[in-house]
């Protein structure tokens, strides 16, 4: 049974019981901040079950995306392990909100596995939760399940959270019933003892949940108002059993991508010979690969960013693991992007994001890797370096200080280093490297952001104090010691400050710009970014004047911010706070910021909505935020709130994906825009003069895009318009009053030239088939007319061939012509010819499409054949008579 047809049996049996057939909804989880990624089918359904939401329909089905890397359900670990954990799954699920309960639901399990997916009964096992008598009870008496192949276990008053299943931390919750099968029968009958058994011969593929409770904060549960059915079976691992396997690996959901990562490393087709290749001895490499790229490519797709924090450090990391993967099988340059072409061809189909955006994401994904790949070979070197010398001095570790460093300034995790150090039979010294972490967390004031990935030689320290206190929140300059600084290029450099007023990139603002000169005017440097890494503010600088060299004291510096292009910024800042509460005013307060970039010429906003604003809400937007600038509102600052008073008190919205710590800073414009924020705003809402929406766009499935421009670059878009609109109407031979008018009457005028046109070749068509037809040569008392032409579209070569068999009572004619580069061919024969020699024009037609590379059909008196060798059209032409003098005789 292939997975399609899993998937649509599934679907079908629940739709024959009622149940709402719901789309999948994104991996990137919109609107809960509580989830990192969709890790079960039930999430969409996550405020019903609560009662909190009321849908129109009672009971549902899907199939579900699900990915399970980061949060309480986390399976990235035990990829390439076992033969059935992945990160990236489909979930088949069905759902009863508050109606049917659990005789239903075990019942309906039970008849689906027995009788579609006709699952050898003997080799099903299941287990209950320890007190759930009902379940237990439904399964023995009513379904007539063995008593011996049924576990009861888990105890969570205890800690034993066996058969009892919840979302996350916090949400809803209830004990459940999970079904089991047999990968293993050969080893004999199985019984559950006490304690474990082995899951990968005993392995669960169903769970059906029975939601009771929401679970608080603090541990305890509360009742919820319904009782609930949330029932979810791995796709992948149904395929498994299906197929007779015991790995998901080896499915047909893989075989298209480990096929295309092997064709990438020049391996001969494997799927010529899969068996063999499960046993290639890099299988778990290809697997991982396999699973990670499907998890990497589904959540960019749905909107998902590579970054250095939240949701997006866990798709980097998943990538990185994934090309650490295709190292050791021999990749040396970016792969993934070309396996991801697999997925995309594999899943388009049911999955249309894949085949939306999925090009732009392999672009990402393709760019991310270039940038690894470089990581890790500069990286390589220090590595090397610090491996041989635990060697000489015959340590079986290496430090923890050079693991950090390796995370620190070349971006590697340190898992990627352990599985390096392997190589050479190390191992590293995790404790020491997470006490260097801490103290450069504290350093940098909790912001534990990995930074970007730093490359360039190694840094030449002048002064080991702070380097990352930011000043420029109230002013955009000040003066500073140098504290560390690298080359990174022929005249460019890295420097750290013992403070500075430059804002480094973060949460959607870009770093700042500026200069930075020695006090004693020796040194210029021109900072053209700034950037936030483990060891402080990072300006990347180039140098204009002097030279530097060394690690002595270069004196104090002058840092001077570009205060006008940081005012824009600040604008176009406070103006993406104005603008997202307007969304949520106006259009919905479901809407969520899903990404945002503030440069000084422009703002991007992306957030969750699914369909296009109209003008008239992108009118009504604008209309608020101007009214908003008009007002002159003043835009407070809060630093070090409490975050749960933040949240609770102020009601600050958090921005999902972003890492808040237990204090944080809140921008809130009165009423209307409580954020957590740590970027830099203008004072006053006047301060953004104008406010103007540029453009509205898709980005992924389920995200729109919006871009505005504020002050100076908003009334410049205006001029530019008017400009436009003027030579527009010059063009047309308007006035910008009257341009519209105009431009009617000649969309008008055009299409009466159109039929005009069209009457015309008509006409033409006439005359030039009474020519032809003079021209006509006679076989055997039929006339026979064949001509290549020339005309613009195919009803105009049939409009000749209908004219000219209505001039010949008893005629054959073929007519070619060439139309955007291709060849076109028609035949007609008279209805007298046909009917009384068995004349087709198929038959003919057939007979000269050869010449163009083609082949035709249609009736007997009319045929058309089209062919891509337009080069052959008087060719076949020409071999016409022949054809119709063979056919008559
Ligand atoms: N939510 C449950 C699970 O994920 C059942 O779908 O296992």
């Amino acid at each position: 049974m292939k997975p399609d047809e899993i998937r649509s049996k599934y679907l079908d049996f629940f739709k024959e019981r009622e149940h709402r057939v719901v789309d999948s909804s994104p991996v990137v989880p919109q609107g809960d901040p509580t989830l990192l990624f969709t890790n079960a089918g039930m999430n969409q359904f996550k405020d019903v079950l609560l009662g909190n939401e009321k849908r129109d329909y009672v009971r549902a089905a899907s199939v579900q995306k699900c990915i399970r890397a980061g949060g309480k359900h986390n399976d990235l670990d035990e990829v390439g392990r076992d033969g059935r954990h992945l990160t990236f799954f489909e979930m088949l699920g069905n759902w009863s909100f508050g109606e049917y309960y659990k005789r239903e639901s075990i019942q309906w399990a039970w008849q689906f596995m027995t009788q579609q997916l006709e699952l050898p009964i003997e080799r099903v096992y299941v287990t209950c939760y320890k007190d759930d008598d009902e379940a237990y009870d439904i399964w023995v008496n009513e379904i007539g399940f063995p008593r011996e192949r049924i576990a009861r276990q888990g105890d969570v008053e205890n800690g034993n959270e066996e058969n009892f299943w919840s979302m996350g931390p916090t949400g809803p919750c209830g004990p459940c019933t999970e079904i089991h099968f047999d990968l293993r029968p050969e080893e004999g009958p199985f019984t559950f003892a006490e304690g474990a058994y082995d899951e990968d011969r005993i392995v669960e593929f169903w769970n059906l949940v029975f939601m009771e409770s929401n679970r608080l904060e603090d541990g305890s549960f509360e009742p919820l108002p319904l009782q609930s059915v949330d029932t979810g079976m791995g796709l992948d691992r149904m395929a498994m059993i299906k197929a007779g396997t015991q790995n998901v690996f080896h499915t047909e959901l893989f075989t298209p991508i480990l096929a295309r990562t092997a064709e990438l490393l020049g391996l001969p087709d494997i799927t010529q010979n899969l068996q063999g290749f499960w046993k290639h001895q890099q299988f778990t490499d290809f697997a991982v690969i396999a699973d990670h790229i499907r998890s990497v490519l589904f959540s960019l797709c749905d909107g998902a960013k590579f970054s250095n924090e939240g949701r997006g450090s866990v798709v980097r990391s998943i990538l990185r693991r994934a090309v650490r993967h295709g190292r050791r099988l021999g990749f040396e340059g970016p792969f993934l992007h070309e396996v991801a072409q697999a997925v995309i061809t594999h899943y388009g189909e049911i999955y249309p994001e894949l085949v939306a955006v999925g090009q732009q994401s392999c672009e990402l994904i393709r760019l991310e890797e270039e940038r690894f790949f470089r990581t890790i070979d500069r990286g390589n070197a220090l590595f090397e370096r610090a491996a041989e010398a635990a060697k000489q001095e015959q340590r079986t570790q290496l430090g923890g200080e050079e693991v950090f460093q390796l995370h620190a300034t070349y971006g590697f995790p340190p898992d990627l280093t352990a599985v390096m150090a392997e190589e050479y039979g190390l191992s590293i010294d995790m404790d020491a490297y997470n006490t260097h972490w801490v103290e450069h967390q504290n350093i940098s004031k909790g912001r534990d952001s990995l930074g970007d990935v730093f490359t360039a030689g190694d840094w030449v320290t002048i002064n080991e104090g702070h380097t990352n206190v930011f000043t420029g929140y109230t002013q955009t300059q000040d003066t500073a010691r140098l504290s560390r600084w690298r080359k990174s290029g022929e005249d460019t450099y890295e420097l750290l400050f013992s403070r500075t007023p430059f804002y480094a990139e973060s949460g959607g603002q870009v770093g700042d710009t500026g200069s930075a000169s020695s006090v004693d005017g020796s040194l210029v440097f021109e900072v053209v970014d700034t950037q936030k890494s483990p060891i402080g503010i990072v300006h990347r600088a180039k140098l204009k004047q002097g030279s530097l060299t060394g690690s002595a004291s270069a004196g104090d510096f002058s840092l001077q911010v570009d205060a006008t292009t940081r005012a824009q910024i600040m604008s176009n800042h406070t103006a993406t706070h104005l603008l997202h509460a307007a969304l949520r005013e106006l259009i919905s307060d479901t809407i969520f910021q899903s990404g945002s970039l503030v440069s000084a010429q422009k703002l991007r906003f992306d957030f969750s909505w699914g369909q296009p604003l109209t003008s008239e809400q992108l009118r009504q937007l604008e209309d608020r935020v101007n009214a908003q600038v008009r007002a002159g509102i003043p835009v407070a600052i809060h630093e070090d709130v409490a975050r749960e008073h933040a949240v609770d008190e102020l009601g600050a919205m958090a921005i999902f994906g972003e890492k808040y710590g237990e204090t944080v800073r809140v921008v809130q414009i009165e009423r209307d825009s409580v954020e957590l924020c740590g970027g830099t705003h203008v004072q006053n809402t006047r301060d953004i003069t104008l406010f103007r929406i540029t453009s509205e766009a898709s980005v992924a499935a389920g995200i729109r895009r919006i871009e505005a421009v504020t002050q100076e670059a908003a009334y410049h878009s205006f001029q530019q318009d008017r400009e436009l609109l003027g030579s527009v109407a010059r063009h047309i031979k308007a006035n910008p009053h009257n341009v519209l008018d105009r431009a009617s009457s000649l969309v008008e005028e055009r299409t009466e030239l159109e039929r005009k046109v069209r009457q015309l070749s008509q006409k033409l068509a006439t005359l030039r088939a009474g020519e032809l037809v003079e021209e006509a040569i006679e076989i055997d008392g039929v006339k026979v007319i064949a001509q290549k032409i020339n005309v613009d579209s195919r009803d105009q070569l049939l409009a000749y061939a209908d004219k000219l068999r209505e001039k010949m009572s008893e005629g054959v004619v073929l007519l070619g012509a060439e139309l955007d580069g291709k060849a076109a061919l028609i035949c007609a024969v008279s209805e007298s010819l046909f009917k009384k020699r068995k004349i087709k024009a198929g038959d003919l037609i057939n007979a000269v499409a050869v010449h163009v590379d083609g082949r035709g059909g249609g009736r007997p008196t009319l045929a058309q054949a089209g062919g891509t060798n337009p080069a052959g059209i008087q060719e076949a032409v020409d071999s016409f008579e022949q054809v119709v003098r063979d056919a008559l005789s």
